[in-house]
């Protein structure tokens, strides 16, 4: 039985899960309330909140699987990477019950968790592909095997899901703006703009997002100026199909270079439905087979986590007490 913590950003997250993979709890305490007003997340908000929350997170967490920290086995802790207060936070409290109850401590790395979320609802064997969309995150990676990875390309500026939030708080519509913005894109025409698709031929599996937020923050400032009535629904569907049709035409890149024959999501992002369909329906058409997690299990959550570090614990990856919280990280580097 072993108990995750996850603070890497704006949510604070503690789940329990038995030897045998099943899920005995799963909680998670969001502080979007806190950080909607100013349109993103706000690192020194998030520290605070997640100090706030984590006892009774945790606490909630034990409780609802029926143990107390005691009966666990080891406490593991998202260490990388994301916001560096927040991560410090989940780190400092889980060496600190590691070290009064005696149990063994093992680290996670944050992206290897949205790499597992996808084995909460289907069983997943590597070689598979998998996109890395969160908000802080922008990737192909290939997935060799678990725990062996090769990071395919990246995003050179700006995460998809930033580009969400910032066209989001752009269009006055609030925070986190990607469920907002996939919301009114369903109802909105995806070729009423033509917005740019950076990097879409560059031969590589790069991503570049700056521009097109740009672009679509231009476009909201010259209708403005024009005195034009923005179609808001329109705008949001514009941009959603800018970003899907590069993050399609590099997964399927992706998949003929590594030649793996299965494909996976991972991330905040990766909730986007008209994202979701697209690559199933471009995938599948090619006979890849396309795996999205649960909703739920897109956003952080500390169940991907304990995913992680029950494969960890069985390999006896522990970690000593004088690690520290790093908030970048080398997914391809062992740990
Ligand atoms: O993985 P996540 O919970 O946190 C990070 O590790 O960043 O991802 C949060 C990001 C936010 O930018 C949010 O706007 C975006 O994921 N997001 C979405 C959707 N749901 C969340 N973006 C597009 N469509 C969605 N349905
Ligand atoms: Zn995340």
């Amino acid at each position: 039985m072993l108990l995750a913590i996850e603070t890497s950003c704006d949510e604070t997250a503690a789940a329990v899960i038995a030897g045998d993979g099943q899920l005995q709890s799963n909680i998670i305490a969001s502080q979007v309330d806190f950080h909607a007003r100013f349109g993103g997340v706000v690192p020194e908000i998030a520290s605070r909140k997640h100090t706030e929350a984590i006892v009774g997170v945790v606490d909630a967490a034990l409780e609802a699987a029926g143990r107390t920290y005691t009966s666990c086995d080891a406490i593991a802790v998202t260490y990388a990477p994301g916001l560096i207060g927040a991560l410090v936070v989940g780190v400092a409290f889980a060496k600190g019950l590691s070290w009064a109850a005696g149990l063994p401590l093992i680290v996670v790395n944050h992206l290897e968790g949205h790499i597992y979320a996808n084995r909460l609802s289907e069983a997943l064997e590597p070689p598979f592909v998998i996109a890395l969309l969160s908000g802080g995150h922008t990737m192909l990676v290939h997935v060799r095997d678990w725990g062996n990875y090769q990071v395919l390309g990246q995003t050179l500026d700006d995460a998809v899901g930033e580009a969400f939030d910032k066209v989001a708080k752009a269009l006055g519509l609030g925070y986190p703006g990607g469920p907002i913005i996939g919301r009114l894109a369903a109802e909105g025409n995806p070729a009423a703009i033509e917005f740019p698709r950076a990097l879409l031929h560059s031969g590589d599996l790069a991503f570049s997002l700056s521009g097109l937020k740009t672009a679509v923050l231009t476009y909201i400032r010259q209708e403005q100026a024009a005195g034009r009535e923005l179609d808001v629904p329109d705008v949001a569907a514009s941009f959603q199909q800018a970003i899907i049709d590069v993050q399609v035409a590099k997964a399927l890149k992706a998949l003929e270079q590594t030649g793996a024959k299965t494909f996976a999501l991972g991330g905040g992002v990766a909730a986007n439905q008209a994202l979701r369909q697209a690559y199933t329906q471009a995938l599948e058409a090619r006979g890849i087979r396309v795996i999205c997690p649960p909703q739920l299990a897109c956003t952080d959550n500390a169940a991907m986590i304990a995913l992680v570090a029950l494969d960890r614990y069985r390999a006896a990856h522990f970690a000593s007490l004088d690690i520290d919280a790093q908030a970048t990280s080398n997914l391809e580097e062992p740990y």
